[in-house]
């Protein structure tokens, strides 16, 4: 890259200009926006299947309603991000085969199995929370089209997360068995809700790059301290235990000292060998292999009207 544009380039970035889909940018800069926005496109299309998985369980004609439109709303979120990616002159369809041939990743929370209802509040209140406390910053993120996605992203996370919470009040004022149920699913989404915001300072290799070009707003220990100090007040008004003997407020630092999740399972996770995700692949492929009719019939409808159109 010219020395001299990528001095202009930073120039816009630390004076909080935001950059647009035709202006120059570094090649690192395009990659590294590809790799983040489509990554988080596929969590939000993969995220979906956890949820899934008790629509037709719901408790009530209510509690469905409200899962099926928080559901819906992932499918959107996912699409606005690929628009956004698109802009950076790759294709839908590459990112999704990227994903279906495990070039790209998603994100770990998913490759978790959800056993029960509480699941379903457990996953509003700490994935959902989590996605949030990750997202806010990045509506001020540098790039237009990611941080204008963002926008109206996490205007519906909160509500996602809303809804989390008040499953868990309900179960956690509910009978003994209820209760018994919040707290399971609490003390199994609590580890992989922190390992959400990525690896610890020391381990991420990206951060400080797309610190600098402001792709990233924070580092994930800050995002991750900022999560459990909202998360354990939440949990303790509920009446809830967070599974962390080490868990203690520290006065000098004016947050929580909290025992970190076990790395190795992280690495494990992300490289494959989760307990879901050959399951989540799997489920994605073959809604892919699934659609090839629709995406053939569109085609040739395309084809149809150009021609039309020529004669
Ligand atoms: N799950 C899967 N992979 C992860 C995760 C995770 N939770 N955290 C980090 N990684 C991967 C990174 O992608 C990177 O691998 P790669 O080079 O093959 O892409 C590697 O671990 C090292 O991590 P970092 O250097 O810290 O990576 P990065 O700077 O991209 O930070 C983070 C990771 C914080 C997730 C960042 O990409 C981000 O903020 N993304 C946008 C938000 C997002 O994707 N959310 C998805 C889940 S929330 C939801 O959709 C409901």
């Amino acid at each position: 890259d010219d020395p001299e544009k990528l001095t202009t380039f930073q120039a816009r970035i630390d004076s909080g200009e935001k950059i647009e889909p035709k202006d120059w940018m570094p090649e690192g800069y395009r990659k590294t926006l590809i790799r983040q926005i489509g990554q988080h496109a596929h969590s939000e299309i993969v995220g979906q299947l956890p949820e899934g998985n008790w629509i037709t369980r719901a408790p009530t004609l209510e509690r469905k309603a409200i899962l099926l439109a928080k559901v819906q709303d992932e499918a959107g979120h996912g699409l606005y991000l690929y628009g956004a990616a698109e802009t950076l002159g790759v294709s839908r369809d590459e990112l999704t085969e990227m994903l279906l041939d495990g070039r790209m990743k998603y994100s770990s929370i998913f490759n978790y199995p959800t056993l029960t209802w509480a699941d379903m509040g457990a996953v509003g209140l700490l994935v959902d929370g989590a996605a949030i406390m990750n997202q806010v910053p990045l509506q001020r993120t540098s790039y237009g089209p990611y941080s204008r996605a963002m926008i109206r992203i996490c205007k519906e996370e909160s509500f996602h997360q809303r809804q989390g919470y008040h499953i868990m009040m309900k179960m956690a004022q509910g009978t003994t068995a209820q209760k018994k149920m919040a707290q399971d699913a609490l003390n199994r989404f609590w580890y992989p809700s922190l390992m959400m915001f990525g690896p610890s300072d020391k381990d991420s290799v990206h951060s400080a790059q797309s610190m600098a070009w402001k792709i990233k707003m924070n580092t994930n220990d800050e995002l991750r301290q900022k999560f459990v100090d909202q998360t354990v007040p939440q949990a303790e008004f509920l009446g809830l235990t967070v599974p962390d003997k080490t868990l203690r407020w520290n006065e000098d630092k004016g947050g929580y000292d909290f025992a970190e999740p076990d790395w190795s399972e992280f690495f494990d996770v992300i490289k494959g060998n989760g307990p879901c995700n050959t399951e989540r692949l799997a489920a994605r492929n073959k809604a892919w292999d699934d659609g090839a009719w629709v995406r053939d019939g569109l085609m040739a409808h395309a084809a149809k009207k150009r021609a039309a159109k020529l004669a």
